[in-house]
C-alpha cells in the first residue's frame, strides 16, 4: 500500500508534538517538538503544561512537516490525529487543529487510536509487515501482547497488571537518580553493566502473556537502599543492566509465548520501550532461533510521533473509514 491517500498525521497524547506525512506507507516526513526539558524538572509529564506546548508547536510543526514532504496542503488526501488514549487536554489541541483543518480544506478527517498506531509503525520500516501477526506494545502507558488477526482486528492477549514496562523504567530511573525519561538513561547506562550481578524477579510465570512490574520496581528499591547502607552496592550500570534485563526477560518470554499459541510468523514491536537496544536484540535473537520474522520500527518511530498516526490514517482512508467532525477525544479510548 506504499502508493496509498497522502496523510498528515497529528501526534498530542502525550509530551511529543508530532507530525507526519505518508503516502501509505512510505514515510515522507516525521517532525517533533519534545516536551521533555519542559517536564524533567517535575519528574514527569504535567498535564497542563503539556497542553500548552502542544497549542505553541502545532501549527508550525504543520508546516514544517508538509514542506519537508514537499506536500502542498490542496494535495492531502486526508487529515489525521489520535483521538485517545492519552491526556485529555493535550488530545484536544491536536484533535481540534486536525479536524479544523480538515474542515478548511473540504477534506476528511481520520481519528486514530494511539494504540493502533504503535501497532502500524513497524509498516514505516518495513511494508511487508503484514498480519497476521504478534505484537508487544510496550510504552510508559501501556504493555501488551496483541494477536493481530487482521487490520483492525485485535485480541490482547495479555497486559500488565499493574505499571507498564515504561512506567516501571521511569520510576526506578527516578529513583535511582537517573533524570527523566528513564528508559534511554537505564538503556545507556546498562550498556556498559553486567546484566546477570542482580538476580531481580520475574514475575506471573505462570501466567502466559501478563505482566507484573510493580514487585520489581519495589524489589530494585530495596535492593538498593539495604546494600547502600551495607557498603555492598554494585557499581550502578550493573544494578540497571540487572533490572533492564529482568523486563526484557519477561517481555521476550511473553511475546514467544504468544508467538507458539498463535503458530504467527510474523513479530512485530511498537511502543517506546521498543527503542530499548537490549530488547530489540534480544527479540531478534529469539525469532531467528525460531525463524519467524521481527518487524520493528526505527528507533525514532517507536517513540509518540505524527508518521504513526499518519499511517493508520491512510490505511482506513483508503477504506474509506472517516470520521464525523462532531466526534470527541476519548482519554480511556481502548484498542
Ligand atoms: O510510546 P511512548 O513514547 O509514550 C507513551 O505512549 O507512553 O513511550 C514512552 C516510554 C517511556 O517510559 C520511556 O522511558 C520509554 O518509552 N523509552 C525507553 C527507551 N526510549 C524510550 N525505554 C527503554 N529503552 C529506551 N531506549
Ligand atoms: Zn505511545
Amino acid at each position: 500500500m506504499s502508493d496509498g491517500p497522502v496523510v498528515l498525521g497529528i501526534e498530542t497524547s502525550c509530551d511529543e508534538t508530532g507530525l507526519g506525512v505518508v503516502a501509505g506507507t512510505e514515510l515522507r516526513a516525521n517532525v517533533l517538538a519534545s516536551q521533555v526539558d519542559l517536564h524533567a524538572r517535575f519528574g514527569g509529564v504535567v498535564p497542563e503544561v503539556a497542553a500548552r506546548a502542544h497549542v505553541e508547536s502545532v501549527r508550525h510543526l504543520a508546516h514544517r512537516a508538509l514542506a519537508e514532504a514537499g506536500v502542498h496542503q490542496a494535495d492531502l488526501g486526508g487529515v489525521a490525529a489520535t483521538q485517545g488514549p492519552g491526556l485529555v487536554g493535550a488530545l484536544v489541541v491536536g484533535f481540534t487543529f486536525a479536524k479544523s483543518l480538515a474542515w478548511a480544506l473540504g477534506k476528511p478527517f481520520i481519528g486514530v487510536n494511539h494504540m493502533e498506531g504503535h501497532l502500524f509503525a513497524p509498516l514505516l520500516g518495513d511494508p511487508e509487515f503484514a498480519p497476521p501477526a504478534v505484537v508487544l506494545l510496550v510504552s510508559g502507558g501501556h504493555s501488551q501482547v496483541v494477536h493481530m488477526r487482521d487490520w483492525g482486528d485485535y485480541e490482547i492477549l495479555g497486559s500488565t497488571i499493574d505499571d507498564a514496562a515504561g512506567e516501571a523504567l521511569d520510576k526506578t530511573a527516578r529513583f535511582l537518580g537517573l533524570g527523566y525519561p528513564g528508559g534511554p538513561a537505564i538503556d545507556r547506562l546498562a550498556s556498559e553493566g553486567d546484566p546477570g550481578a542482580v538476580d531481580f524477579p520475574r514475575a506471573l510465570a505462570d501466567r502466559p502473556y501478563d505482566f507484573s512490574f510493580s514487585g520489581l520496581k519495589t524489589s530494585l528499591m530495596t535492593f538498593v537502599r539495604t546494600n547502600h547502607e551495607a557498603g555492598t552496592l554494585p557499581p550502578l550500570a550493573d544494578v540497571a543492566a540487572s533490572l533492564q534485563e529482568a523486563i526484557v526477560d519477561v517481555l521476550v518470554a511473553k511475546t514467544f509465548n504468544a508467538v507458539e499459541a498463535t503458530g504467527v510468523e510474523i513479530v512485530g514491536g511498537g511502543g517506546g520501550v521498543m527503542a530499548n537496544s537490549r530488547l530489540r536484540r534480544r527479540l531478534q535473537e529469539e525469532a531467528n532461533r525460531r525463524g519467524v520474522r521481527l518487524f520493528v520500527p526505527p528507533q525514532e518511530l517507536c517513540t509518540d510521533n505524527g508518521a504513526m498516526i499518519a499511517v493508520v490514517g491512510s490505511h482506513k482512508l483508503a477504506r474509506g473509514e472517516i470520521t464525523n467532525l462532531n466526534a470527541d477525544v476519548d482519554a480511556g479510548l481502548k484498542l
